[in-house]
């Protein structure tokens, strides 16, 4: 890897990490599994997930990465000293972002096109009964799947294509618009419906509705949306020059990521609680009944497309990282320029990509396969949190004292330096054992 990539500033590595972080899961995933788990309780396991497990293990990324400066499946190589077992790993690192773009930028298209329909006012005759059919009808109608698709690859590519200056450039653009709008919506819908319904929803704690599916999928979204498990901030914290702070960044991402999750749920469920409406398929309810909704609040038509746009442009900011993945790894591996590196692997993404595009009805075979779904399934309930629990594994035990000491900026007698420790150590690689084995006792 050329050593000389950094990024300029300690602000632009954050709102990089951040826009990869923030994306589909936090305004698709997260409002629907924390809806359809009871709420409450489960974004407290959420939560817990996210600070003794998320934390520690993006802290263990970003030390990884600017230890090895190298993409993703070399460094873990390099710090093993080549060691078998931990192939493993440097494995996931490319299969897993491989597998989440491919699918991923599927439903980043459906994001382009509602803005389209939104702006131009044709999505102004959907009503309740007809908007779930209108989003069947698109979902399986391949051209469309196809093409958009493509549009998010070709622009994904486009920015990596000029490496991390691409990313910077990108980001600087998208992040303040994607913070205006998501603010400005959360007002909107704030003003008309108020918060009381939505925080008794996510902070009244019922136990009794919480499953041991329902903690696996904690611990899955925790990792899924933090953008870990897979090297994504591995590779980011390859670029990240020596001088900054890998806990100030580490603690920013993960505040910013869980306020935008947060804010997602302001925004959704008091349309969902206010308008007494049934949720029956709520994973689609992002493009099918809030399309509807969002019509009905002042400025309608608008509102809605400014939505789509704002999911539009956290999705793009996720795909960036993972496409930095795949090229980074695939221009060092065959010694390509950037561009036939962002070439070559944006080509057998897409390739790949197109039997979760017509996995929904495009065509019978990829739909009877349920393609997209089943991929979504192996990737955040096993690749994601085996990778994470192998990362935790790596940083704990095979990393030296002095690196992580060096990386963290702190004495190993600080307390916040045994706290990590221990943490990445031995909490968050049993918790997780912990909750695999009931997984699958059950
Ligand atoms: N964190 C992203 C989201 O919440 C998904 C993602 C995972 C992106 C891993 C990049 C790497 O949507």
């Amino acid at each position: 890897m050329d050593q000389k990539k950094t990024w300029s500033s300690s602000l632009l590595f954050i709102m990089a990490c951040v826009g990869s972080a923030v994306g589909l899961g936090n305004l698709w995933k997260f409002p629907y599994i924390a809806y359809e788990n009871g709420g409450g309780a489960f974004v407290l396991v959420y939560l817990l997930c996210i600070v003794v497990m998320g934390l520690p293990i993006l802290l263990a990324e970003l030390i990884i990465g600017r230890e090895a400066r190298s993409n993703a499946f070399e460094a873990v190589s390099k710090l093993s000293g080549g060691k078998h077992f931990w192939k493993l790993l440097s494995f996931l690192c490319l299969f897993s972002p491989f597998i989440l773009l491919s699918f991923y930028s599927v439903i980043a298209g459906w994001s382009l096109d509602y803005f389209y329909n939104a702006i131009t006012g044709n999505l102004t005759h959907l009503t309740f009964e007809t908007t779930g059919p209108h989003f069947g009808a698109f979902v399986s109608n391949p051209t469309k799947q196809i093409s958009y698709h493509t549009i998010i690859m070709l622009l994904t590519a486009g920015v990596i294509m000029k490496g991390v200056k691409g990313i910077e450039k990108a980001i600087e653009v998208l992040m303040p618009f994607f913070g205006i709008i998501i603010l400005t919506l959360s007002v909107i819908t704030l003003s008309k419906y108020g918060a009381g319904k939505t925080l008794n929803f996510l902070f009244e704690f019922d136990f009794s509705k919480l499953t041991t599916k329902g903690i696996l999928e904690a611990l899955g979204h925790a990792f899924f949306t933090l953008s870990i498990g897979l090297g994504a901030m591995i590779i980011y914290g390859a670029y990240f020059p020596k001088e900054h702070s890998i806990i100030r960044a580490g603690i920013w991402i993960t505040v910013l990521d869980t306020l935008v999750a947060f804010c997602a749920c302001i925004m959704i469920y008091p349309i969902i609680f206010g308008t007494g409406m049934e949720v029956k398929e709520s994973a689609s309810i992002l493009f099918t009944t809030l399309s509807v909704e969002l019509h009905h609040l002042p400025g309608g038509q608008y509102v809605c497309a400014l939505f789509y746009l704002l999911v539009a442009f956290a999705a793009l900011s996720s795909t960036l990282s993972l496409l930095e993945l795949v090229t980074s790894y695939v221009e060092d591996r065959f010694k390509l320029s950037r561009l036939k590196g962002t070439m070559l692997s944006t080509f057998i993404i897409w390739l790949f990509g197109i039997c979760s595009a017509l996995s929904n009805g495009g065509n019978e075979f990829f739909t009877s396969l349920k393609v997209m779904d089943r991929l979504d399934y192996i990737l955040s309930n096993w690749s994601l949190p085996i990778g994470a629990f192998l990362i935790s594994l790596f940083c704990g035990w095979v990393l030296s004292e002095e690196i992580k000491s060096r990386e963290l900026g702190l004495k190993r007698d600080d307390p916040r330096y045994i706290i990590f420790n221990f943490l990445i150590r031995y909490a968050a690689p049993a918790l997780m054992m912990v909750i695999f084995v009931s997984q699958l006792v059950n």
